[in-house]
């Protein structure tokens, strides 16, 4: 597959991800199925014997589970490790976690990151992450305390190299002012459904400062690739049946299936976007892969920026 370096790092990663979110469950860890596990083995499998080498987790994935089954991928494959970049992320606290009675928030305490971290290199059998991303902005995080706890798990050689995740420009700056540690990545939601990052500054920001976008859900967690029959009741009918014609009328014409399209129009962004996939079907995962081989013209991007808006550019 195709590679492109990681932020200003040495680090380099095959031009798609493999997000490993559904691995283990559809959502919550008390969802999955000793089938669902085996499943997820093979999904895994599949991508790095298609040549993914960046393999995106967190902490919080159906409870630590896709990060355990993960681990168990690396035991089963030996010579596996060596030849991937596992990310992973923490942050972001569920309800009744440690206590009944706390409350879903964010965390991005020293005391947090750093026992998330230990956690999450316990689950994985490793003994170092390649990438640690924030992944959700806590307002009360406080940039010292976050940069302090990345140097001391950069030191304890814990971690490799840092990233945030949903981090609005004006915050990734702040955090990155104060870090004594590069920040080379933001994961955010990028794909036809969802543009903000091409209008708030992120994708100008990961340009100028030469930050690596990951796009989450790059197909709208299937959105995309299902816009299937009209629901006359959605007030945006009008726009997405529109766009679900565009997509289809260039995926003829540059045969793909509607998810490799969809994964071309973000690999053309001259920032460089990393499309983190999502699929646990080895057929989609082959599938996403044409991705690569479609260099999608100007216009045609242009003509689906404009289907994805819903109107005319100004
Ligand atoms: N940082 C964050 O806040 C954040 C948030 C969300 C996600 N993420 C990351 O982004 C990754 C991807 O998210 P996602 O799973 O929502 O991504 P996605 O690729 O947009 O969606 C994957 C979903 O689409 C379905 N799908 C249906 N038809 C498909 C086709 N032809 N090709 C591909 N997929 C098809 C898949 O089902 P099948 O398995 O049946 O194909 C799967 O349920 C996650 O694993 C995680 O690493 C990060």
């Amino acid at each position: 597959m195709r590679t492109i370096p990681l932020g200003r790092s040495s680090l380099v990663s095959s031009r798609l991800g493999y997000g490993c979110w559904r691995i283990a469950a559809p959502w919550e860890g008390a969802e999955s199925r000793p089938e669902r596990l085996e499943h997820g083995y093979e999904a895994v499998k599949s991508a790095f014997d298609q040549g993914f080498t960046l393999f995106d987790l967190a902490d919080i994935y159906a409870d630590g589970m896709s990060e355990s089954l993960f681990g168990n991928v690396l035991k089963r494959i030996p010579s596996m490790r060596d030849q991937i970049l596992i990310a992973t992320k923490c942050g972001i606290r569920k309800a009744g976690n440690p206590h009944p009675q706390d409350p879903y928030r964010y965390d991005f305490s020293k005391e947090h990151i750093m026992a998330s971290c230990d956690h999450s290199l316990q689950r994985l059998g490793v003994e170092t992450i390649d990438i640690y991303q924030l992944h959700r902005p806590d307002y009360l995080g406080d940039p010292d305390e976050v940069s302090a706890a990345f140097e001391a798990l950069h030191q304890a050689g814990k971690v490799k190299t840092f990233g945030m995740s949903n981090c609005r420009p004006s915050l990734f700056s702040t955090y990155q002012k104060i870090c004594r540690v590069p920040l080379l990545t933001n994961q955010v939601e990028i794909h036809l459904l969802h543009l903000d990052a091409f209008n708030d500054g992120t994708l100008d920001q990961c340009q100028s400062e030469r930050i690596t976008p990951m796009a989450w859900s790059p197909l709208a967690g299937g959105r995309l690739v299902a816009m299937a029959g009209s629901d006359l009741n959605d007030p945006h009918h009008a726009r997405k049946a529109k766009l679900r014609d565009t997509v289809d009328k260039l995926a003829r014409h540059y045969e793909v299936s509607r998810a490799a399209l969809c994964l071309a129009w973000l690999l053309r962004h001259p920032s460089g976007i990393v499309p983190l996939i999502g699929t646990t079907n080895p057929v989609h995962i082959t599938e996403a892969l044409k991705a690569l081989d479609v260099e999608i013209t100007r216009e045609d991007w242009y003509v689906l920026m404009e289907a994805a808006v819903g109107k005319r550019m100004p």
